[in-house]
């Protein structure tokens, strides 16, 4: 079946902002359209290369951010305190697995939301959903779907990306400094200073190296990392603007983020989402919920990995911490003589989100550790590969989530609780989580 960056538009479509003012849209598309790309296709096939190493227990997927991004609340110190939780978390979780952790940010794009229902009705009024900054505002006269915040978006994107290349290559992140990136607010807390004597032990190992002839002066393994952006490709408009044909292979890549990922709710075998980025050569992910099927496996593979190649399909599991012991195991053993080529990873977020009494919606820490255990355990008696983690976090000092070791309680959750959309594990407890799962990967055995 023929594919092209717009045969999307002939399916159905779930999900997706519906522009009054078709004049504004297409015009916004065709400035998208000349707007230069925002990654290069050999970046995402080195992310490729990545996902297949994962997929095979060679290496880790650490995949996270917040659950939307906001124009709002958009700075160089966010994006600075995400990038330095990644790279703590990375390490924490280098040192426990000995593999290499691929850092991909949800991040530089993440801004649209699908949301469980169209509409909103406060007060006996009814209102459009808020679906994230890329399209409407939360202001209840703004919910309109308005085309100008998809240049918004990508201006935003553009900046961030460019700022966090500057991080990942320029020497922030560089090893000799790892004491440096402790946020202030962790410094004197367990886990905190957990980091601090790893980061003494890297120092030691880092003296010898330097001893035998090897820094970071002359070896730039230790003074770099390669960082990726990610999102849910929800908004096609945009993305379809953004995907360029690579001068080189001739193949097409969507130019907006090294990966994107279906959600949920749009990945149905036959409409929009699956059509559109069947066609594109990064590597993709889908999210699975509780109610996915053999078939819906079955299915995904087929249209999006149709070659079967490693490195190309991430499923992105979220059932819940309990649904996952019930659906899970038997889902994995329906697929198994199929010999699919899939990176399975969890995220522990989705499947465990509540309202707290006070009515914030949370999410327990200890849910999501849990579904975290299941997870590894699940792959073990199956005798596949868990291949990363998906989450929504900040390095900020937030109270969104509550548990774990801070014990943060739903009567504090207004403390400092800013998120645009999910609740996401401050920085103490992505710490936290860090640890527990290195303690999971040094005991695994598929790993
Ligand atoms: C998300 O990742 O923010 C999200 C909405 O996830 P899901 O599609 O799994 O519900
Ligand atoms: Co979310």
């Amino acid at each position: 079946m023929s594919w092209s960056k717009s045969s999307w538009r002939n399916f159905p479509i779930k999900q997706h902002p519906t522009y009054k003012d078709k004049e504004h849209i297409k015009k916004v598309e065709e400035i998208l359209c000349g707007f230069p790309p925002l990654v290069f296709a050999r970046e995402a096939d080195k992310l490729r290369e990545g996902f297949a190493k994962a997929s095979k227990g060679k290496a880790f997927l650490l995949q996270g951010g917040d659950c939307a991004e906001s124009f709002s609340q958009f700075s160089a110190n966010n994006i600075r305190d995400m990038f330095k939780i990644i790279l703590q978390m990375s390490v924490i979780l280098t040192f426990a697995s000995s593999y290499p952790i691929i850092k991909v940010g949800r991040l530089a794009g993440q801004f649209a939301k699908p949301r469980s229902s169209d509409t909103e009705t406060i007060d006996g009024v009814t209102y459009p959903s808020y679906r994230g900054d890329l399209i409407n505002e939360q202001d209840l006269n703004a919910r309109e779907p308005d085309p100008e915040k998809l240049l918004r978006g990508y201006n935003q994107s553009a900046s961030t990306l460019n700022l966090l290349r500057a991080f990942a290559q320029g020497g922030f992140a560089d090893l000799a400094s790892i004491h440096k990136w402790n946020l202030e607010f962790v410094h004197n807390n367990n886990f905190g200073k957990r980091f601090s004597l790893l980061a003494d032990d890297i120092t030691k190992s880092l003296k010898f190296l330097e001893a035998c002839g090897i820094s970071s002066e002359n070896n730039s393994a230790l003074r770099e990392v390669d960082f990726y952006t990610s999102h849910e490709a929800l908004v096609l408009n945009y993305e379809e603007a953004l995907t360029r044909q690579d001068s080189l292979s001739g193949k097409w890549y969507d130019c907006s983020a090294h990966m994107l990922w279906i959600g949920e709710r749009t990945r149905d075998l036959d409409h929009a989402h699956v059509e559109f980025l069947r066609g594109v050569h990064n590597p993709i992910g889908v999210k699975i919920g509780p109610n996915a099927t053999k078939e819906d496996i079955l299915g995904l593979c087929e249209k999006l990995n149709s070659r079967n190649e490693a490195g190309r399909l991430n499923l992105i599991v979220r059932m819940g911490s309990e649904k996952i012991k019930e659906k899970l195991p038997a889902l994995l053993d329906s697929i198994k003589g199929y010999g699919l080529e899939i990176l399975w990873s969890c995220d522990p977020m989705h499947g465990n989100t509540k309202t707290s009494s006070s009515g914030y919606k949370t999410r327990d820490f200890g849910d999501v550790v849990s579904e975290i255990k299941n997870f590894f355990e699940i792959h073990r008696q199956n005798g596949s590969i868990p291949g990363g983690l998906h989450l929504e976090l900040t390095g900020q000092d937030v109270t969104e989530c509550i548990g774990g070791l801070q014990e943060i309680s739903e009567d504090i959750l207004h403390t400092s609780y800013k998120t645009q959309c999910d609740p996401r594990l401050n920085a103490v407890q992505a710490l936290e989580l860090s640890f527990l799962v290195s303690d999971i990967l040094k005991g695994s055995t598929s790993l």
